[in-house]
C-alpha cells in the first residue's frame, strides 16, 4: 500500500468554453461524490473558464487549477495572468513549464523555476512538468535530460516549498499521441525523480513528493500505472474533457 494519497488533475488545454466547463464539471462532480477521501483531484481549465466554475465546484473534493501563471506581480505584461488573479478566483493548483509551453513558448527551466518560486510565494502549488522527446529517448539522453530539466526547474526550491510542489513526468512522445510509457517505462523515470528529489531535499521531503505521470493515461491504462511504486497519480489531458471518460479514469485509479 502506498503511503502517498494519488492525485488526479485533468489538464483541458485550450479545450472548452465557460460555458462548455461549467456542464462538465457539474457532471463530473456528481460522478466523483465522495471519492476525496481516497483521492486527491482537480481540473485545470483555460483561463477563462475559472471564475464559472470555481463555484461550482466548493465543497466537492475536486480542486481548481490553473495551466499557467505570470512570474511576475502585476504591471505592462500584456496578455499575462498573475498569481492574484488566480487566487482570487479560488485557483488552487497551477500547472508550470508544460511540455508545450517549452515547446511552443520557449519556456526554459530557468522561467519555470522563476514561475514556481513566484506561485509558492503566492500561496499556489505548482504542478511542475518534465519530460524528454521521442529523439532523446531514442538516443539515450532520457536520464540526463529528466535531471537536467528538474534540478534547472526547482534550482532555488527550499525543502518546504518542495513538500508543496507536485512533479510530473510527462514524456513528450507520449502526450496526445495514444503511446503511453509502460508502466516499467514510466516507473523507472518516477524512481531517478524520486533520488533526484533525495539528493536535494532530503529523504523525508522527496517520499511525501506526489510524482504524476502524464501521457495518453486513459481509464483502461489508469489502474497499472498506479500500481507502480513511484507513480502518485497522473496529469489527464486528452482523457479529462469529459466527465464519464474522467470519472472512470478516476475510479479505476484506486480500483
Ligand atoms: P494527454 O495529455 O493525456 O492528452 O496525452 C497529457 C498532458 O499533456 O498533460
Amino acid at each position: 500500500m502506498k503511503q502517498r494519497k494519488l492525485f488526479i488533475a485533468g489538464n483541458w488545454k485550450m479545450n472548452k468554453t465557460a460555458a462548455e466547463a461549467a456542464q462538465m464539471v457539474s457532471a463530473l462532480v456528481k460522478k466523483v461524490e465522495g471519492l476525496s477521501d481516497k483521492i486527491n483531484m482537480a481540473v485545470c481549465p483555460p483561463f477563462t473558464a475559472l471564475d464559472r466554475i470555481s463555484p461550482l465546484l466548493k465543497g466537492t473534493g475536486v480542486a481548481l487549477g490553473a495551466q499557467n501563471l505570470s512570474e511576475k506581480a502585476s504591471g505592462a505584461y500584456t496578455g499575462e495572468i498573475s498569481a492574484a488573479m488566480l487566487l482570487e478566483l479560488g485557483v488552487k493548483h497551477v500547472i508550470i513549464g508544460h511540455s508545450e509551453r517549452r515547446q511552443y513558448y520557449g519556456e526554459t527551466d530557468e522561467l519555470v523555476s522563476k514561475k514556481a518560486k513566484f506561485a509558492l510565494a503566492a500561496g499556489l502549488l505548482p504542478i511542475v512538468c518534465v519530460g524528454e522527446t521521442l529523439q532523446e529517448r531514442e538516443g539515450g539522453k532520457t536520464s540526463s535530460v529528466i535531471t537536467a530539466q528538474l534540478k534547472g526547474s526547482l534550482a532555488g526550491i527550499t525543502p518546504d516549498e518542495m513538500l508543496k510542489t507536485t512533479i510530473a513526468y510527462e514524456p513528450v512522445w507520449a502526450i496526445g499521441t495514444g503511446k503511453t510509457a509502460s508502466p516499467d517505462q514510466a516507473q523507472e523515470v518516477h524512481a531517478l525523480i524520486r533520488k533526484l528529489l533525495t539528493d536535494l531535499f532530503g529523504k523525508a521531503v522527496a517520499e511525501k513528493v506526489i510524482i504524476q505521470y502524464g501521457g495518453s493515461v486513459k481509464a483502461d491504462n489508469a489502474r497499472e500505472l498506479m500500481a507502480k511504486q513511484d507513480i502518485d497519480g497522473a496529469l489527464v489531458g486528452g482523457a479529462s474533457l469529459d466527465a464519464e471518460g474522467f470519472s472512470a479514469l478516476i475510479r479505476n485509479a484506486i480500483s
